[in-house]
């Protein structure tokens, strides 16, 4: 793995970008991720960031970790929410096994996921690492979130998703993946799974916006995953999530009530009927 780099990156940034970062110190941001057009029409004007989470793997399509999300995936997903998009910066996981080998691999990956889909940049996990990949990208004008703290994509089954922070070495290693991230230009940073005082002392010197996921309140914004804050998806719930909705619930009364319709006859009414024109 190259040696992240000692000079700090300057990049030309897109306006939405631009906004994003000048949140910092004025309001929380809020931030969720989104899979779908549907779920973006009603997520965008409440949103400053929507991420097309490589968690659609485990949300949407069943599988157990993150891992099983690949590039076609994401740029589908993609596609879909830029369909419907309005003012929310929209940001796209690059998938585990798509950039890590080299620099030059993540510059063409993150490339294809633009091109493709036009959002506003790619999220990729890996603190110091990773600092030579995201200042590849951030030299080609390609803005990157970067992700610190529990990486999914590392998750096996067996290691769980641990809380990291909790050793006076692993305090210093995240600070110390901030700081490498943030000098290679990343203009934002999740951090994921850290214990509350070593998250704040993180966000309290970050020059950039840290966006924390069971992490801590002194963060300058936010994010979870929407199914989990609409209670819609049915596998393990962490502790750091908030249920907002009971949405599996109302799916099931509405099935079931239209089970009843339908059996009962109360359905289709004249209304939905199509007749032969006179
Ligand atoms: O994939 C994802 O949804 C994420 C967020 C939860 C940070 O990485």
């Amino acid at each position: 793995m190259p040696p992240p780099r000692a000079v700090t990156i300057i990049m030309v940034e897109s306006p939405r970008i631009e906004q994003f970062k000048s949140l910092k110190g004025q309001r929380k941001i809020v931030c969720l991720t989104a899979y779908s057009a549907p779920m973006t029409h009603a997520l965008d004007p409440h949103c400053d960031l929507l991420l097309v989470g490589d968690s659609v793997a485990m949300v949407l399509y069943g599988m157990d970790t993150t891992q099983g999300a690949d590039l076609d995936m994401m740029i589908r997903h993609g596609q879909a929410v830029m369909r419907r998009r309005q003012t929310a910066v929209v940001i796209i996981d690059l998938p585990a096994g798509s950039y890590e080998n080299s620099p030059e691999q993540a510059l063409a990956t993150a490339r294809r996921v633009l091109d493709e889909t036009g959002a506003d940049g790619v999220k990729l996990e890996g603190g110091s690492q990773m600092a030579g990949h995201v200042a590849r990208l951030v030299e080609s004008d390609i803005a990157v979130l970067a992700h610190i703290g529990l990486l999914p994509q590392k998750a096996t089954s067996k290691s769980g998703f641990r809380i990291t922070g909790r050793t006076a070495e692993e305090a210093e290693q995240l600070a110390s993946d901030a700081r490498a991230v943030c000098d290679a230009g990343a203009f934002g940073i999740v951090m994921e799974g850290i214990i509350e005082p070593v998250a704040a002392s993180i966000a309290a010197n970050c020059p950039v916006p840290t966006i924390g996921i069971g992490a801590s309140p002194a963060c300058d914004g936010q994010i979870l995953v929407t199914e989990d804050i609409l209670g819609l998806y049915d596998g393990f719930t962490p502790k750091f999530v908030e249920k907002f909705a009971d949405l599996q619930t109302d799916i099931g009364a509405a099935a079931a009530a239209f089970h009843e319709a339908v059996v009962s006859e109360t359905f289709p009414l004249e209304q939905h009927l199509f007749w032969p024109k006179q």
